[in-house]
């Protein structure tokens, strides 16, 4: 079965909205540059193409006289299903298919090795690696005492009962907080978080020896955008520590709606597909100011109520991003008729789409007060909350 292929072809804008749409209707499409030639569009056979993005759209006539159906403005869907013949049968369903048939055949019976951190990505590749290559594919977790409240034993629980793999959980919590301590300035934490990560994968990986594939959770916009610079990448400096033939990429064709949906496909938990961006450095730039045992089990005490009220309040499907900061400001309070002096706990809620800017969600009064009430009754060493009212910019999502 081939699979159709439409072009969208980006004037400018960079947000990809045209090639989601399309995507959404289950026709395959793929952005490319406005400058590609006929020559090069010729040999991927598009049925199609669509033009997105920019204010001055001005096709080479070439291409314009090529014959194939070009979309500039209009009714996309009914381009797509009367101009060009789409089926409309590019799902996740026949993409885990596929994949899976290829990627057995590709790596034939060789060692894969994956870092597994939890979330959406690593954690769908993994899914799909064991469905495709079982016990070939060894996935490292690394616990690095940064997560949240019970996510490392919830990860760990659901990929060695579930899946046939090797999963080998790395207990690394005292490694990253004797680094971290007395560390308070954003980037360092960063930089010695992502340091110590390579190092305790490098140590585990020389146990197993020599791989023939190293799995990397690189999705689609990343490929688009592989220009731009964005230095989030969580699996980075592996590739340099961990020897290796091949990089795989099982979701450089997706986008992360699809990546949600494959997730879903492959026997992911609800929980994990659907999870929020976590960011690779974990708790430790939540926890402004020194990083101690101690603060971030505050930090993941109020982290955890906020996240179950805002769940309980049906909310979970309406916010991007939502989460507790521990601020390492004290102020005064009072409880049971005498003075406290405890930390203020900040309360993140964004709604975004691409998260490169971001707006803060209004959440019903009602759910703040309860999650208030709670941290302060519950959680003890904080007598303070507060909600973070800033969009991003001039803001960024994270407070560090
Ligand atoms: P900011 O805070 O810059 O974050 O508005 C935008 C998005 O990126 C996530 N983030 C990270 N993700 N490694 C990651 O993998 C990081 O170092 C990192 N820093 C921020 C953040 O959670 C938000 O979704």
């Amino acid at each position: 079965m081939d699979k159709q292929t439409v072009l969208v072809l980006d004037f400018g804008g960079h947000n990809h909205s045209a090639a989601r749409e399309i995507r959404g209707l289950n026709v395959y499409c793929e952005v490319v540059k406005s400058d590609i030639t006929l020559e090069e569009i010729k040999v991927k056979n598009p049925i199609g193409l669509v033009l997105a993005g920019g204010e001055s759209v001005i096709l080479n006539p070439a291409i314009a006289d090529s014959g194939i159906p070009v979309f500039s403005s209009g009714n996309l869907k009914e381009f797509l299903f009367e101009k060009c013949g789409a089926k409309g049968d590019w799902t996740m369903k026949r993409f885990a298919g596929e994949y899976t048939a290829n990627i057995r055949k590709h790596t034939g019976g060789k060692k894969v090795l994956c870092a597994l951190s939890g979330g959406v990505d690593s954690s769908v590749c993994a899914a799909l690696l064991s469905k495709a290559i079982g016990k070939n594919l060894t996935c490292i977790f690394v616990d690095t005492g940064l997560m949240r409240k019970n996510e490392a034993a919830e990860v760990g629980k659901f990929f060695s009962h579930g899946f046939e793999m090797n999963f080998i959980l790395v207990n690394a919590a005292g490694r990253f907080l004797a680094k971290l301590a007395g560390v308070t300035d954003p980037e360092r934490k960063r930089k010695i978080i992502g340091e110590e990560f390579i190092r305790v994968f490098e140590d585990e990986s020389k146990k197993i020896g020599e791989v023939d594939y190293l799995v990397q959770g690189t999705i689609y916009p990343d490929i688009i955008e592989s220009a731009a610079v964005k230095s989030h990448h969580n699996v980075g400096g592996l590739p340099s520590v961990v020897k290796f033939k091949e990089i795989i990429e099982p979701l450089r064709l997706l986008f992360k709606d699809e990546v949600r949906r494959l997730g879903a496909e492959v026997g992911l938990s609800k929980e994990l597909y659907t999870r929020q961006p976590f960011p690779g450095p974990g708790l430790a730039v939540r926890c402004i100011g020194a990083v101690t045992f101690e603060r971030l089990e505050i930090l993941r005490d109020a982290d955890y109520i906020f996240r179950s009220e805002i769940a309980a309040a049906g909310l979970e499907g309406e916010l991007s991003q939502y989460f507790a900061v521990l601020t390492d400001m004290k102020s005064v309070g009072v409880r049971d008729g005498k003075r406290t002096y405890e930390y203020t706990v900040g309360l993140r809620a964004v709604k975004t789409v691409d998260y490169m800017t971001a707006d803060w969600a209004e959440i019903p009064y009602a759910v703040l007060r309860k999650v208030s009430a709670r941290i302060t009754s519950e959680v003890a060493g904080v007598n303070r909350v507060v909600l973070d009212i800033t969009a991003k910019p001039p803001s960024t999502i994270g407070w560090e």
